[in-house]
C-alpha cells in the first residue's frame, strides 16, 4: 500500500471538536464510516450477540470511553491511536506527547524480534544426556505429527522455528522442558501455539516411553505457551537537540528539563517503588491501545513486568540519555499483539480501531505500542517534574466528581467555568454546588 495514506499532515484543534465533528475528521483520515460507532450499541442485536459470546454468564455489556489522540508522527508517518480506558488524562496526556513530538521530529520505532515461546513441562527419571541424544529424530517427529496444525500458519508466515530441551532437574528433581520458539504473522498466536503444544505432549509421551523402555513414561504436567516472550520486542525513541525542549514546561529552561527528566527516569533504575509507577503510566497508554484493539492486555501486562524485572532487578522500562547536546529518550518493550484473529476480528470497534490505525501488519502494530508507552511514559515524566499530575488531572476529573455529586446540566456547565483557572478538588466542587443551590 502507497505511504500517502499516512500523510495526513498535523490535526489542529482536536480536542475542541464536538463528538461528531471529531468522528468526522478520524472517518476522512481513515476511511472509517462515523456510522460503525453510531450503530455501535449493546442493544443492536448484531452487537449485542457478539458480545455475549465472548464470556459466559453475560448479563449485560461494561462500556468504556473510546478516545483518540491524533497527531502520532512515527517513522514519518501520520497515525491517530484509538485509546479505550476509564482514566482521566491517560488520551490528553498522548495527545500532549504526540503534539510536542510531531514538531521535534516524531517518534522512531522499529521491530527487533518477533520470536515467541511456549513449553511442554514433564517429568521423566532418564538423564538428560539421553535427552539430548534423542532429540534430533525427536523433534523430525514433533516437526510431522504437528505438521497439519502449523501448515497454515506456515503460509502466513509463520510456524515452530525452533525445538531443544533444557535440563531443570537442578531446580526439581526429574523437571525438563521442551522449549519452543514460534513466529506467529500477524496474529497474537495463543491458539496456535497452544494447539501445537498439546500436540506435541502426547507425541513426546510416547516417543520418549518408546525410546526408552526401561524407564517409565514420561509425566506430562503443563504444555502451555509462555506471556514471557523477551524475543518479541521492539524499540521506541524520540531524539532532538536539548535547545529544542525549552517551555515544554512553562517557564522551565530546556537545560534544567533535560536535567529533570534524566534524574527522574535514573530514578526507576534503582527504586523499585518507583519503577513500578513509572511503568504502569507506561501501561496506561498500552493497555488502552491493547482495550481498544481487542488485544490481551493481561498477557501485555505480565510480560511488560517480567521483562521490567529480567536482569533480576525489577526498573523502568524507558530510558534516557543526555549527551552532546542531544535529548534521547526510548523504551525497550516486550509485546506479543495481533492484527488478525482473536477479538480483534470479533468486537465490533476492535474492527474499527484496527481500520483507524489502516490494517496494519502485527509488526507496525508493536511499533505503535512502544509509542504509545514512551509518550504516556513522557507525559507522566513532564507532569511530575513540573507542577505535579494533580492539577491537569483534576481538571479533567472535575466532570466525574460532578457526576458522582448528581449535579445537573445547568449546574455541570457552571462548575466548568468556573473551574477554568481554579484549583478543582472533591471539597471546592462539593462546596461550589452548595454555594449555587
Ligand atoms: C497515573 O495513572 C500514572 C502516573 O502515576 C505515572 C507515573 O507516576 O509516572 C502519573
Amino acid at each position: 500500500m502507497s505511504e500517502e495514506k499516512y500523510k495526513y499532515g498535523y490535526i489542529q484543534g482536536f480536542s475542541a471538536l464536538s463528538k461528531n465533528e471529531k468522528l468526522e475528521r478520524i472517518a476522512n483520515y481513515s476511511g472509517i464510516n462515523p456510522d460503525d460507532f453510531k450503530k455501535y450499541s449493546w442493544t443492536e442485536p448484531s452487537v449485542s450477540e457478539i458480545l455475549d459470546s465472548l464470556s459466559e454468564n453475560t448479563v449485560s455489556h461494561f462500556s468504556l470511553p473510546f478516545g483518540i489522540a491524533p497527531n502520532f508522527l512515527v517513522n514519518g508517518k501520520d497515525y491517530v491511536l484509538p485509546f479505550v480506558t476509564e482514566e482521566s488524562s491517560v488520551v490528553a496526556a498522548m495527545a500532549k506527547a504526540a503534539k510536542i513530538w510531531y514538531s521535534r521530529g516524531g517518534f522512531k520505532a522499529k521491530v527487533l524480534g518477533t520470536v515467541k515461546k511456549g513449553q511442554v513441562h514433564f517429568f521423566w527419571k532418564g538423564s538428560f544426556s539421553l535427552l539430548k541424544e534423542f532429540l534430533p529424530e525427536l523433534k523430525q517427529k514433533l516437526y510431522n505429527e504437528t505438521a497439519s496444525i502449523s501448515g497454515n500458519m506456515e503460509k502466513r508466515g509463520g510456524g515452530i522455528t525452533e525445538i531443544r530441551i533444557l535440563d531443570k532437574t537442578d531446580l526439581i528433581q526429574d523437571y525438563f522442558q521442551l522449549d519452543c520458539d514460534f513466529k506467529t504473522g500477524d496474529a497474537m498466536g495463543a491458539n496456535f501455539i497452544n494447539s501445537v503444544l498439546e500436540k506435541m505432549a502426547t507425541v513426546l509421551e510416547k516417543e520418549i516411553s518408546e525410546k526408552f523402555p526401561e524407564f517409565a513414561s514420561p509425566e506430562i504436567n503443563m504444555a502451555i505457551l509462555s506471556n514471557y516472550t523477551p524475543e518479541c520486542l521492539v524499540e521506541a525513541w524520540v531524539e532532538c537537540p536539548v535547545s529544542k525542549l525549552d517551555n515544554i514546561i512553562k517557564d522551565v529552561l530546556a537545560e534544567v528539563f533535560a536535567h529533570r527528566f534524566e534524574k527522574a527516569v535514573q530514578i526507576s533504575k534503582i527504586d523499585v517503588s518507583r519503577a513500578v509507577t513509572h511503568n504502569k503510566g507506561i501501561l496506561n497508554g498500552i493497555d488502552s491501545l491493547a482495550l481498544a484493539t481487542g488485544n490481551d492486555w493481561r498477557a501485555i501486562e505480565a510480560g511488560a513486568h517480567a521483562f521490567a524485572a529480567s536482569d533480576g532487578n525489577y526498573k523502568g522500562l524507558s530510558d534516557v540519555s543526555v549527551k552532546n547536546g542531544m535529548f534521547r529518550f526510548s523504551i525497550k518493550l516486550s509485546v506479543n499483539v495481533g492484527t488478525v484473529g482473536g477479538v480483534t476480528n470479533i468486537h465490533p470497534l476492535a474492527k474499527t480501531a484496527i481500520k483507524i490505525l489502516k490494517n496494519p501488519s502485527a509488526s507496525e502494530l508493536m511499533q505503535l505500542f512502544a509509542v504509545a508507552g514512551l509518550a504516556s511514559n513522557f507525559s507522566a515524566i513532564t507532569a511530575l517534574i513540573g507542577n505535579g499530575i494533580q492539577s491537569g488531572h483534576m481538571k479533567l476529573h472535575l466532570k466525574n466528581i460532578l457526576w458522582q455529586l448528581n449535579a445537573s446540566n445547568e449546574k455541570i456547565q457552571m462548575a466548568t467555568s468556573y473551574f477554568k483557572n481554579r484549583k478543582v478538588g472533591y471539597s471546592e466542587v462539593r462546596d461550589f454546588l452548595k454555594r449555587e443551590k
